[in-house]
């Protein structure tokens, strides 16, 4: 194709990014002051299309209704914490698009579930951090290192863990997992991905101690393996891959 073609398509595509439209974003709201149940709010919103769905939010709250709640901090899909459910998927609102999601219908936007919900968009994480500080996500090595020196580790055996050092416990995996929604006790996707990244670290002699945590009637085994996790997370973790690596390492030890 030559330069004289390719010209206007960019014009174009400036022109078409540059054209706003009104979108319909439906949020359920609660405000456990006011309201025995949540209810369903709609807003229309001015957006480009290259706007996230947390640029809509925030117009709503800037623009039009300041009680609106939600998390977030770095909007760049670092910090984990604007995940929610949005037309019925988990995502981060920082790294959803509203060109990507079909605007000729309105979008929906509600809490996450399987944690108790404290206001619109914004649920409880203490139990979904306890889960995650039960499975002791921290390099345990009961001798110290050389003086001076750091622990070495060959490129493979930093790669048999380098998925799972992905995490930015955003809970979207965990929130839609229906064995959690079910199963206040379970330990949840995100807290054996945790796990994971510490009982395959060559580094870490405590993988027994780990594995025998999840070796419980409310650890990996109630994993009914619906991929559910992996579809949901944001940082492209293969969750489901790692809870069937941990089942494994339940079984045979660590390999
Ligand atoms: S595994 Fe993925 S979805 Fe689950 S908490 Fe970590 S980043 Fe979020
Ligand atoms: S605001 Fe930090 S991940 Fe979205």
């Amino acid at each position: 194709m030559s330069l004289t073609q390719e010209a206007p398509a960019a014009g174009n595509d400036v022109e078409e990014a540059l054209k706003p439209f009104t979108v319909t974003v439906i949020i359920r709201r609660f405000d456990p002051e006011t309201m025995e149940e949540p209810v369903w709010q709609d807003f229309d919103v001015q957006m480009f299309p290259t706007d996230r769905v947390l640029d809509a939010l925030h117009q709503i709250k800037w623009e039009q209704d300041g009680t609106l709640a939600f998390r977030r901090s770095c909007a760049h899909g670092i910090c984990g914490s604007d995940a929610m459910r949005i037309n019925g998927r988990n995502r981060l609102a920082c790294k959803t698009l509203i060109k990507d999601l079909d605007i000729s219908q309105p979008i929906y936007v509600e809490a996450i579930k399987g944690l108790p919900l404290e206001k619109d968009l914004i649920v409880d994480m203490e139990p979904f951090f306890e889960s995650f500080r039960e499975v002791q996500p921290f390099l345990m090595a009961s001798k110290p290192a050389e003086k001076g020196k750091e622990r070495v580790q060959s490129v493979a055996e930093r790669a048999r863990f380098d998925d799972t050092t992905k995490c930015i416990l955003c809970a979207a995996c965990t929130s839609s997992c229906p064995v959690f929604w079910t199963d206040g006790q379970y330990f949840g996707p995100a807290a054996i991905v945790n796990a994971h990244r510490f009982i395959f670290d060559s580094r870490d002699d405590q993988a027994e101690v780990r594995l025998d945590i999840l070796n419980d009637q409310e650890g990996v085994w109630r994993c009914r393996t619906t991929f559910n996790c992996t579809e949901a997370c944001p940082r492209g973790i293969q969750v489901t891959k790692a809870i069937a690596e941990v089942k494994q390492a339940v079984l045979r030890g660590r390999a």
